[in-house]
């Protein structure tokens, strides 16, 4: 049995997959905050993630890292995303290598590559240049690239996993594109822990008829075979109700006033 440390436990997905991992693995868990309910087995530590002494002890003889703790609001400021999402992320990553891990599978984002979403570009590929549609899809391009570092460097398997609209149901117009269910995810993030790879860079949605996305080779690569479709959902989301400010309209430079900030024009 693997001991896994989840970084960003008590959160939403982080009670999904401590759920999931429960009798499968050894969970460590750390989070600033205490969780709802502790599972039986879980070892919690607290603290900061971008505090690598705080982590180490979590981390110490752990096989992998999932790595959740993050800002996850796209709307945050760089002052609210610099700790987490940044220092938080090189903390991850240099306590991997300094702890002996084996592989660290990183919880990226849609908003990574949010600006082809936003423009509703169809065939987006996780190989394709980033485009982050916000200041956390950068801090999410940002952490993919560390990625890449410490496993070209350092010989870390790593695993960046850009969740889609992560949801009991979808909720608007994208998101019958990009959702994800909380089956699928549990599928993706235990294909994350077993891939051999050494890096990779996955688009996570479930099976939507309507996806924007060409995932099946990226898919096959992780050894990801989602099941859910956003569209036995679909007469129940309102295809004109309101919109996350990301994916609010698309891109118009003609629209958009000089200077302006599109994020601020769209909201
Ligand atoms: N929910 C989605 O739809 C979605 C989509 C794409 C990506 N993600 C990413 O998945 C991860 C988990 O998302 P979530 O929906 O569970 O978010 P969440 O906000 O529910 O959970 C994040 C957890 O991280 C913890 N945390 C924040 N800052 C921390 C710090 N400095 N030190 C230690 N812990 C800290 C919080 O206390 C919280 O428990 C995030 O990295 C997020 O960016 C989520």
């Amino acid at each position: 049995m693997s001991t896994i440390l989840v970084t960003g436990a008590a959160g939403r997905i982080g009670t999904l997959l401590r759920h999931a991992f429960a009798g499968r693995h050894t969970v460590r868990c750390h989070d600033t905050v205490a969780p709802a309910h502790r599972l039986a087995g879980e070892e919690w530590t607290h603290g900061d993630v971008a505090d690598a002494d705080s982590l180490a002890a979590a981390a110490d003889g752990v096989d992998s890292i999932v790595h959740l703790a993050a800002d996850a609001d796209p709307k945050a400021p760089w002052d609210r995303l610099h700790g987490p999402n940044i220092a938080g992320v090189r903390a991850v990553y240099e306590t991997a290598v300094r702890t002996g891990a084996r592989s660290v599978v990183f919880a990226s984002s849609h908003h990574a590559s949010g600006g082809h979403d936003r423009d509703r570009t169809p065939g987006v590929d996780a190989t394709w240049p980033p485009r982050p549609c916000c200041r956390y899809g950068v801090t999410k391009v940002f952490g993919e690239a560390l990625g890449r570092h410490h496993a070209d460097v350092d010989g870390l398997s790593v695993t960046c996993l850009r969740i889609g609209d992560f949801a009991e149901r979808p909720a608007d117009e994208l998101s019958l594109r990009i959702w994800v269910s909380p089956d699928d995810l549990v599928r993706a993030f235990r294909a994350a822990l077993t891939t051999g790879q050494r890096y990779g860079v996955h688009l996570i949605s479930s099976a939507n008829t309507r996806s924007l996305w060409r995932t099946a080779d990226s898919n096959r690569q992780l050894g990801y075979a989602p099941r859910d479709d956003a569209e036995v959902y679909a007469a129940d989301v309102d295809p004109d109700g309101p919109r996350h400010p990301c994916f609010r309209r698309p891109a118009d430079p003609a629209a958009t006033p000089d200077g302006a900030d599109p994020l601020e024009v769209a909201r």
